[in-house]
C-alpha cells in the first residue's frame, strides 16, 4: 500500500493505493479491471480526481484514464466533435477556440477529464455541458458491452445526471460527444456576465474574462488542496424562500424553475466559518462554498468533519441541510454521503 494519490487528488491528502495504473487505451483498462476484479479488488476509474474526497488509503486498483483523441466532423449548421473521456476538459475549451468552433467558452478553466464532465453536469457562469452534450459512450466493464447515452437519456439536472445514481455507477464513460452551433450567440446570462457589451463581444474575450474571474475567486489546488465546491447550492420550494427572506432580507437568491436557488456559499458565510481552522482545514476566504486543505497535510477525515459542522450549523440557522457535491471515497470505494450528511 505505498502508491501514493497525493498528487492525483486536488485536495492533496496523502493517502495510498494497492495499485495505480495509468491507462491510454481501452483495451488496456478492461484487462486491468477483469484481473482486479477476479482477485476481488476494488477499482476505481479516476480522472483528475478533482470532485473526490479520500477518507483513507484505497484498497485496489486506480485506474487513471489518459485515453485520448478528439475527432471533429461538420453539418451545415454544427461542429460535431467526438471526445475521447481521457483529455483534460480546459485543454478541449481551449482546442474548440482556437479552432474557431464556438461555445464552451463559459466553461473554460473548470478541472478535470472530459469523461467527468456529463457524471455531474459541470456547470459554470450560467452554462452546463447538458447545453451541448449530444451523447455520451460508456462500456460495462465486465461485459465489454459499449452502449450511448443520448442527450435525454443522461438525465441532467443542476449537478447531476443518470451516471451518478446507483445502477449506473457501474459504467465506465469511454467518450463525449459534443454539438456546437457553428451560428454563435454569446452566453452573457450569468449576473457578473451582463456588463459585457453584447456588440463586440468574441468568444475569446468571453474566455478570458472568465479565466480571470475565475483565478481570482477559486483558489488554486496546487497551492491550497480543495475541490472546488463542498456542497450544491440548495433550491427549494417558493414558500420556504419567502418565509426565510421574511427573516434573511439580504440573502441573495434566483428564482428558477418555480424554485429558489439559494447561494451556499452566502450561508456557510453567515455561520462565520471563514475565522475557523480545524485542524488545518478552512473555507477561502473568497468563496465559503470552497473548503480548503489549507497546509496540505489535513486528512480526508478532517475535511469531513469540518464539512459536518459546517452541514450542522449552517442546517441548524436556516433550516436548510446542504448535500454535497463531491463523491466521497473509502477503502472499498464509494460511500453514500447520507452516512454523515443525514
Ligand atoms: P474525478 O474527481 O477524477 O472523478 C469524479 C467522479 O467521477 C469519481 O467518482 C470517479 O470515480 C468518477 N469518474 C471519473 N472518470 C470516470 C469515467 N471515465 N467513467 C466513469 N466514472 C468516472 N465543477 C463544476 O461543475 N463547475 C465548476 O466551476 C467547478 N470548479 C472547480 C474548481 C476547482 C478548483 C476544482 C478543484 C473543482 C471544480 N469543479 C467544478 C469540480 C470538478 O472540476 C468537476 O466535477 C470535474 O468534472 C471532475 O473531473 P475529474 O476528472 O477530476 O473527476
Ligand atoms: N456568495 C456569498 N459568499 C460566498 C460565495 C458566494 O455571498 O462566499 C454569494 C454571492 O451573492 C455571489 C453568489 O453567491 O454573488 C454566487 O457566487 P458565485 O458566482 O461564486 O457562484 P456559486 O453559486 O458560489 C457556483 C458553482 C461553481 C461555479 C460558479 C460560477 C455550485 C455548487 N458552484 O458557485 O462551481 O464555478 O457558480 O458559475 O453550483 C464547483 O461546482 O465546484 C464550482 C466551483
Amino acid at each position: 500500500m505505498n502508491n501514493s494519490l497525493k498528487i492525483l487528488n486536488t485536495f492533496n491528502l496523502q493517502v495510498n493505493a494497492y495499485k495505480i495504473s495509468i491507462i491510454k487505451d481501452l483495451q488496456k483498462l478492461c484487462q486491468l479491471w477483469t484481473k482486479y476484479k477476479k482477485k476481488y479488488y476494488p477499482c476505481l476509474v479516476l480522472g483528475e480526481g478533482s470532485n473526490v474526497l479520500f477518507l483513507n488509503n484505497f484498497y485496489g486498483l486506480v485506474i487513471i484514464n489518459r485515453i485520448k483523441g478528439i475527432y471533429i466532423k461538420e453539418s451545415k449548421k454544427y461542429w460535431n466533435l467526438h471526445v475521447n473521456s481521457g483529455e483534460n476538459w480546459h485543454k478541449l475549451v481551449k482546442f474548440t477556440i482556437k479552432n474557431k468552433i464556438y461555445g464552451l467558452e463559459n466553461l473554460a478553466l473548470i478541472p478535470g477529464c472530459v469523461g467527468s464532465a456529463p457524471i455531474q453536469n459541470i456547470g459554470a457562469y450560467g452554462s452546463s455541458i447538458k447545453d451541448f452534450c449530444k451523447y455520451v459512450d460508456v462500456i460495462d466493464p465486465i461485459n465489454k458491452k459499449i452502449k450511448r447515452f443520448n442527450n435525454q437519456d443522461c438525465q441532467f439536472k443542476y449537478r447531476d445526471s443518470i451516471f451518478k445514481h446507483k445502477n449506473y455507477k457501474k459504467y465506465i464513460i469511454i467518450s463525449v460527444g459534443l454539438f456546437l452551433p457553428k451560428k454563435w450567440v454569446p452566453n452573457l446570462k450569468y449576473y457578473c456576465l451582463k456588463h459585457l457589451k453584447i456588440f463586440n463581444i468574441t468568444p475569446q474575450k468571453i474566455f478570458n474574462y472568465i479565466c480571470n474571474i475565475r483565478k481570482k475567486k477559486i483558489p488554486n489546488p496546487k497551492i491550497y488542496g480543495n475541490a472546488g465546491s463542498f456542497f450544491k447550492n440548495p433550491y427549494i420550494s417558493l414558500q420556504k424562500g419567502l418565509k426565510l427572506l421574511q427573516t434573511f432580507p439580504n440573502m441573495p437568491y434566483t428564482l428558477k424553475d418555480n424554485c429558489i436557488k439559494l447561494s451556499a456559499g452566502w450561508l456557510i458565510n453567515q455561520c462565520h466559518f471563514k475565522k475557523y481552522l480545524y485542524k488545518g482545514v478552512t473555507v477561502y476566504s473568497k468563496q465559503s462554498l470552497i473548503i480548503l486543505n489549507k497546509f496540505n497535510n489535513s486528512s480526508g477525515m478532517d475535511i469531513l468533519n469540518f464539512a459536518i459542522k459546517i452541514y450542522n450549523t449552517v442546517g441548524k440557522k436556516f433550516n436548510i441541510w446542504l448535500v454535497p457535491e463531491i463523491r466521497i471515497i473509502d477503502n472499498y470505494g464509494e460511500i453514500n454521503p447520507l452516512i454523515y450528511f443525514k
